[in-house]
Order: structure tokens, then C-alpha cells, then sequence
């Protein structure tokens, strides 16, 4: 394998040789053509040039030989004694580059020449020669320049003289010329060639890495450390193009099969490599407890616990958690751990130990009294108390010495769930800095202002900064954290790819919407039709089954919109007496946090507006209003949901809610109505549900009576549509999506990381 890549990248440097060589050979030919053109042009164009210039000078020197003898020529000639001439010219043409002179008189005869003067020449034709342009004469000595000048004397022109001189030391200099000529053209070629070769070859691998940085996507999770200003256009092409295909990959993602445990097995083991999964949340998927002097193992009542339960069913791995059972010390091994689901033994569940005192600042001081009412518009006010945060970060810090403990290699994937441990990621990036940390907040994330009311606000958004991933369930819970992030910190937000930049580490900020795991038909087949639910609910909740029947499933909580959902009813029976005697309404209501005086006070609220609701319109036979204070186990809850007409979920603010995609998933009959707050996550998804303002009282009770008249063909319509998000939209893609993401960030990590190191090497 290893061995196969080295030869492959020994092919890839081989093949990016090549394309440089060839690069540079499109620079350098048309180079090297130019400079021999320029060479060929110029060569004889200077030997003109020089021709010119000594045939003028020779001109000037046989002129001046010609006035030099001029006086000694007219003696001559007035005495007719031409023989006195004859050593004047022999002197004369001592000089080495004179050949020969010779005197023309009148009629054209030649009275006198030197010996060498050649016999064929006549003053005629010297006289022609000398005035070409170039007067040069090939004689066996060589070539001669040709210059004939007159003598004159105050009495006018008596004769002429013809000069010849040598013309081969013009011929040798302009060898020499031409010589220097194409040395200096070829020395200029050669500079101007290795110039270019060397600014295209320092371009090309400039223009090359940052290519590759962008393909690596460093343009698109960090800017390039030094921008090339050649590369912007390239880079935004390259940018858009890697959206494009990053969307594909995503849209075919969502066209492939549909997501179940063995596809998102099957992810773990190609794109995280079969990576060990450690899993932290405040609340246990199985909660040991003492009733009737035996042990009995409870399922809390929490959506993370129905959504993370089936991915770590999945997974396998560790899940860390609070061990808040009275009996769970019980069942612990010397680890403090516990092979669950029992029966099954899936996973591991790692308990934590905490003191009273620890659980009171942490849990309800801390993240439900603080953290809750701060993230939910509901109206409550936050409490934050010293002590409460000191003891949140002690048990963080707890939970990340477990995870430490816990972690087979440096870098297990680890899913840090919800508020209560908003330090948790950066304590664990500490400790184990190659982790991959995808940590969820199940509830909203308020905005800025409202965010700015907690005292710690920098260390709660440092702390969740420590993730790889840091996922919502809905985009616009991801926009309030990257705004309270850009008021309250000095990082770096690119909106573009939805990243955050804080300290040097890079945390993605992405929407996953949770869902529940889908009932597959071994399940389904289990569970009673939907006449023999009702048949039970009703005998166990003393409600006439022929009555048309709304439920409500929650924690007992005051965000889920009970009191809301009672005016409803209550505004209900007052449009349509017709309800009263025919009508019922079931609030299952699992106690929670219950120590809390908020909820308390909340809770003493529902059933004094429940007496309220049943004193007004009930008999002694009938009461319209049936609070259930109590926890219910799944199948009883299921019964509940299949046994209904009307499943109101009317929640003031949740991050998405999954009691109502249970009750989707309960009604394989394809009957019932779903009344949604809109202020639930869910809303975006199940829009084929009544979708209410749970404030708006009225509006409520118009959607009660419009479900309790819906008819059946529309109930049916309706509900198989949510069916078919829900089971497409299930849990299994909420932890895929999540987990494919974490894939690509680390693979990206381990290019980054490989690059460096060659470029290091
Ligand atoms: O809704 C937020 C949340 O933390 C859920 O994730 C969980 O289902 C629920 O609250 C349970 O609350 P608690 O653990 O306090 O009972």
C-alpha cells in the first residue's frame, strides 16, 4: 500500500517534471527563434554599416594623399617630367594599406602608376568604380577600395589621382564585428531565456501549491497563509466548484439508501476507520433502581436518550454518563461500568459518582436554573449562582478525566450531548488534542442579547470552541451561536462555510436535526392494533372510549406549553359545548427536575388549571382533563399514542422535539392528528402537522376542533406524508451526517498533516 503510493507520487512528480519542461519550452523557443532572427538580420546589416563607414574614411584618406602630392604632381606635369613622380608615388605607397596610385590627365590616359596599379584598370573605369557606392575592385591581392581625386591647383583640376587601397582590414573588422555581435546577441538570449524560465518555473510552483491548497480546501476552512493575487480568480472558480461537488456529494448522500444501523456501521468502519466512540451526556440510558425490594432498570424519559440510545446500539463504545439510579452502584463492575442494554449488551456504560452537593450546583443549579431558562424564550428567569458554576466545572472537568480514562487511542470520536457540558470539548481538546469532538446542543441557542445575561459567557463559548463539530438541530440556532460568538470573542467566522476560527483550531457549526430511531416491522409486530391500545388506555385512565381523545406526552416541564395546551381545551369546550361529555383530554406528564421551585410552582399551576378546567365542565361521570403525573415506560407510552385522535405537542420553545415524531412513528394505521407548536424545531420538518402558536389560545382551539373533525381520508393523507420524513429523516442520518462530516474533517486533517510534512521534509 505504502509502497504503491510512494511510486504513484514518484509517477506524479515525474508527470509535473514534464509539464514544466514543456511549459518552459513554449517560453523558450519562440525565444531562441527571435534571437536567431535578430542575429541573422543584424549581421549583415552592420557589415554595410562598417562598409560605409571605411569606404568614407578611405575617401577622406585618399583625398588627403591626393592634396599632399597635388603641388609635386603640377611641377611635374608643367615640366613634363613625369619621372620625378615616380619616388614621390613609391613613398607613397609605403604605407601598407595604399596598393597602388595612378595619374589620369586629360583625355581619360593614364600618365604614371605605381607597379601595382593592376594594367587593366583604366582611369575610366576607375572613375566608375570610385563613384558606386561601395567602390570596391576583387584583384588577386585581394579586394581594394577604388577612389579617384582631383588635382587641383589655383588654375583648376590638371589631373587625377586614382587610389587604391587595401580593403581586407575592413573585411577583418568586420569579421571581429559580426563576431562580438552574435557573442553579445547569444549572452543577451541566454540571460533573457534563464530570467524567464526562472520567474515561470517560481510562478508555476506558487501558482501549483496554491492550487493544491485550495484543492486540499485551505481557501475554504482557513484563507491561503499567503495570497497569490494571480491565483483569486482561479481560487473562486476552484471555490465554487468544490461547493458544487461537496452539494453532489451531499444531495447523493441523501438519494442512497435509506440510513440504519448497518449503513451507519458501515460509515464508522471506511470513513472514521472503526475509530472508538465515547459518548458523554448528563443523564443514562439505563437507570437502576430499587422497587419492591428487587432491582428494576428504568428508561428516562429524554429525547437525547431516545436518539443517542439506538446510534450507540449501533456503534457499540462507551457511553459516559451520570449514574443518578439508587441501585445503580450495584451494578457496576470494579470499573464503575456496565454492559447495557441488559439482555443485549451492545455497549459499555460508564457511570459517574457525584456528591449531592456536586449535583445540585451542577445540574440543577448551573445548567437548569441557569443554562435552561437562558436558552428557552419561556419567560423564566435565569438564576446564576457562583457556586453553581463552580461546581459545573468541576464535573466537567470529571467527565473529561472519565473520557481520558476511557479512550483506547489519542484520537477516539468523541460525542460530548447538550448543556450540561458546554466546557466539556475544550477540557477533552486538552487532554486528548487528536480527539474528534462532535458535541450537540440539544436545546436553542438564544441571541446575543439574551445570551449576554450569563456572567461566564467567554468560558461557556471557549469551552464548546474545543469542538471539531459543534451541531444544532436547526440553521437558525447555528446563526444565533456564530453572532453571540462574533459579539462576545476575537475569532474568526467564515459564514460562507459556517466555520469558526478561534485560537488557531476550527470548529464547524452545522444544523442536525434529531429524529428517533424508525420501528422496524419486528417491533411493529409486537405491538397491539390501534382498537386494542385504545381498549387499554381507556381502561387504564378510566376514559369512555367512544369519547374523541387528545393526549399530550412531556416532561413535566414549563416549556413544553402544558398550561398553553389547557387553555386550548379549555377555550375548546367553550366554542363547541358539542365536546363536553364526548370529549377527553390525557397529559401524560413524567416528573422532572421536580427539586426545583420553578417547576414545582409550575407543576402546583397545571393541576390547579386541571380542577379548574374539570370543575367547570365535567359531571359526575366525566371529566374532560386527565393529568397523568407519572413516568411512563415506552410501551405504555406507545399504547397512548396509538389509542389517540389528537396528539398535541405545543411546546413554548424547543430545539426540536421528539415526542412528536414518536407519535408519527406510533401510527402505523395512518390515522390521528398532529397539533405543532412552531416554535418547535420539528415544525420545519412536519409541516403536514397543524402547525399552532401555542400562545395564541384561540388558534389552538380552532386546530383541536379542526383535528377532532378532520376526516379520515385527510388524516390519512396527512399522516403518511410525516411517516415518510420521519422514517427518511431518522436518527440513523442525524448521527451519519454527523459522523461523515467528522470523517472528512479528519481525513482532512490527515492531508494537511501529511503535506506539511513534506514540505517540512
Ligand atoms: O431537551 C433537552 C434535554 O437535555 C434533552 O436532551 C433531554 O431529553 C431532556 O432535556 C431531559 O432532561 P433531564 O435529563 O434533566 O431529565
Amino acid at each position: 500500500m505504502t509502497r504503491q503510493c510512494i511510486c504513484a507520487k514518484g509517477r506524479g512528480f515525474a508527470f509535473v517534471g514534464m509539464n514544466t519542461i514543456r511549459l518552459q519550452l513554449r517560453f523558450l523557443l519562440p525565444l531562441v527563434i527571435t534571437v536567431v532572427a535578430a542575429a541573422y538580420l543584424a549581421v549583415p546589416l552592420m557589415d554595410r554599416i562598417n562598409l560605409r563607414w571605411s569606404s568614407r574614411d578611405l575617401n577622406l584618406r585618399a583625398a588627403l594623399v591626393t592634396n599632399a602630392l597635388s603641388d609635386s604632381i603640377a611641377e611635374a606635369l608643367r615640366e613634363n617630367n613625369v619621372r620625378r613622380l615616380q619616388p614621390l608615388f613609391a613613398r607613397a605607397v609605403q604605407d601598407e594599406r595604399l596598393i597602388a596610385i595612378g595619374l589620369c590627365v586629360k583625355g581619360g590616359r593614364l600618365l604614371y602608376a605605381t607597379p601595382g596599379f593592376p594594367r587593366a584598370l583604366t582611369c575610366e573605369r576607375a572613375r566608375e568604380i570610385g563613384a558606386q557606392a561601395t567602390p570596391d575592385l576583387r584583384l588577386e591581392v585581394g579586394a581594394v577600395h577604388v577612389g579617384v581625386h582631383p588635382v587641383s591647383t589655383e588654375a583648376g583640376v590638371i589631373a587625377d589621382l586614382a587610389v587604391l587601397q587595401d580593403l581586407g582590414f575592413i573585411e577583418r573588422r568586420s569579421q571581429d564585428t559580426r563576431q562580438y555581435l552574435i557573442i553579445l546577441i547569444s549572452i543577451l538570449g541566454a540571460a533573457i531565456a534563464l530570467i524567464t524560465v526562472a520567474v515561470a518555473q517560481l510562478s508555476w510552483r506558487g501558482w501549483v501549491q496554491g492550487a493544491r491548497a485550495l484543492l486540499r480546501g485551505e481557501g475554504l476552512i482557513r484563507p491561503l497563509s499567503a495570497p497569490i493575487p494571480e491565483l483569486a480568480p482561479l481560487a473562486a472558480d476552484l471555490r465554487e466548484r468544490l461547493h458544487d461537488l461537496e452539494d453532489e456529494y451531499r444531495r447523493s448522500l441523501e438519494l442512497e439508501s435509506a440510513w440504519s444501523p448497518q449503513r451507519l456501521r458501515s460509515l464508522l468502519r471506511t470513513q472514521l476507520r472503526g475509530d472508538q466512540v465515547i459518548v458523554v451526556s448528563n443523564r443514562e440510558p439505563y437507570i437502576h433502581e430499587h422497587h419492591n425490594g428487587a432491582i428494576v432498570v428504568k428508561r428516562p424519559a429524554s429525547g437525547l436518550v431516545t436518539a443517542v440510545e439506538p446510534v450507540m446500539r449501533a456503534c457499540s463504545g462507551t457511553w459516559i454518563a451520570h449514574g443518578s439510579g439508587d441501585a445503580d452502584k450495584e451494578t457496576v463492575d470494579a470499573f464503575d461500568r456496565v454492559r447495557v442494554p441488559p439482555g443485549r449488551n451492545d455497549y459499555t456504560l460508564r457511570r459517574i459518582w457525584l456528591t449531592p452537593d456536586e449535583e445540585q450546583g451542577y445540574y440543577y443549579g448551573f445548567a437548569n436554573e441557569g443554562l435552561w431558562p437562558l436558552c428557552h424564550v419561556a419567560h423564566v428567569r435565569p438564576v446564576f449562582r457562583e457556586s453553581d458554576w463552580q461546581a459545573y466545572k468541576t464535573v466537567n472537568q470529571r467527565f473529561a478525566q472519565a473520557v481520558l480514562a476511557e479512550a483506547r487511542s489519542e484520537d477516539p470520536v468523541v460525542l460530548v450531548q447538550d448543556y450540561h457540558f458546554a466546557l466539556l470539548p475544550l477540557m477533552i481538546r486538552e487532554l486528548l488534542p487528536r480527539a474528534t469532538i462532535l458535541a450537540f446542543w440539544h436545546i436553542p441557542w438564544p441571541n446575543p442579547e439574551s445570551f449576554g445575561i450569563c456572567p461566564w459567557q467567554r468560558e461557556i463559548l471557549q469551552g464548546l470552541l474545543g469542538s471539531t463539530i459543534l451541531g444544532f438541530h436547526t440553521p437558525f440556532h447555528c446563526k444565533n451561536f456564530i453572532e453571540t460568538v462574533h459579539r462576545y470573542l476575537q475569532a474568526r467566522i467564515e459564514h460562507e462555510h459556517s466555520t469558526i476560527s478561534f485560537e488557531d483550531k476550527y470548529t464547524l457549526v452545522e444544523s442536525y436535526p434529531i429524529s428517533i430511531e424508525w420501528p422496524d416491522d419486528a417491533a411493529t409486530s409486537k405491538w397491539p392494533s390501534p382498537q386494542e391500545c385504545r381498549r387499554r388506555a381507556c381502561d387504564r385512565h378510566g376514559l369512555d372510549p367512544s369519547f374523541a381523545i387528545a393526549i399530550g406526552v412531556d416532561r413535566f416541564d414549563y416549556t413544553k406549553g402544558i398550561l398553553e395546551r389547557l387553555n386550548a381545551v379549555e377555550r375548546l369546550l367553550e366554542k363547541h359545548p358539542e365536546w363536553i361529555g364526548k370529549f377527553a383530554f390525557l397529559q401524560v406528564a413524567a416528573p422532572s427536575r421536580s427539586s426545583l421551585e420553578e417547576y414545582q410552582s409550575f407543576q402546583e399551576r397545571i393541576h390547579h388549571i386541571t380542577e379548574r378546567i374539570n370543575g367547570r365542565f365535567g359531571r359526575p361521570d366525566y371529566q374532560p382533563v386527565h393529568l397523568i403525573a407519572e413516568h411512563h415506560d415506552h410501551d405504555a407510552v406507545n399504547e397512548v399514542f396509538r389509542a389517540a385522535d389528537v396528539c398535541l405537542v405545543t411546546s413554548l420553545h424547543d430545539g426540536m422535539n421528539l415526542v412528536c415524531k414518536e407519535f408519527v412513528a406510533a401510527r402505523d394505521d395512518e390515522r390521528g392528528v398532529l397539533i405543532l407548536s412552531r416554535f418547535a424545531g420539528a415544525a420545519r420538518e412536519l409541516t403536514e402537522a397543524l402547525i399552532v402558536n401555542p400562545y395564541h389560545v384561540e388558534e389552538s382551539a380552532d386546530a383541536l376542533h379542526q383535528a377532532l373533525t378532520m376526516p379520515a381520508a385527510e388524516q390519512r393523507e396527512r399522516m403518511a406524508s410525516l411517516r415518510m420524513t420521519v422514517r427518511e429523516y431518522n436518527v440513523y442520518r442525524w448521527a451519519g451526517r454527523m459522523l461523515a462530516d467528522a470523517g472528512r474533517w479528519r481525513m482532512r486533517e490527515r492531508i494537511v498533516a501529511r503535506v506539511q510534512r513534506h514540505s517540512l521534509g
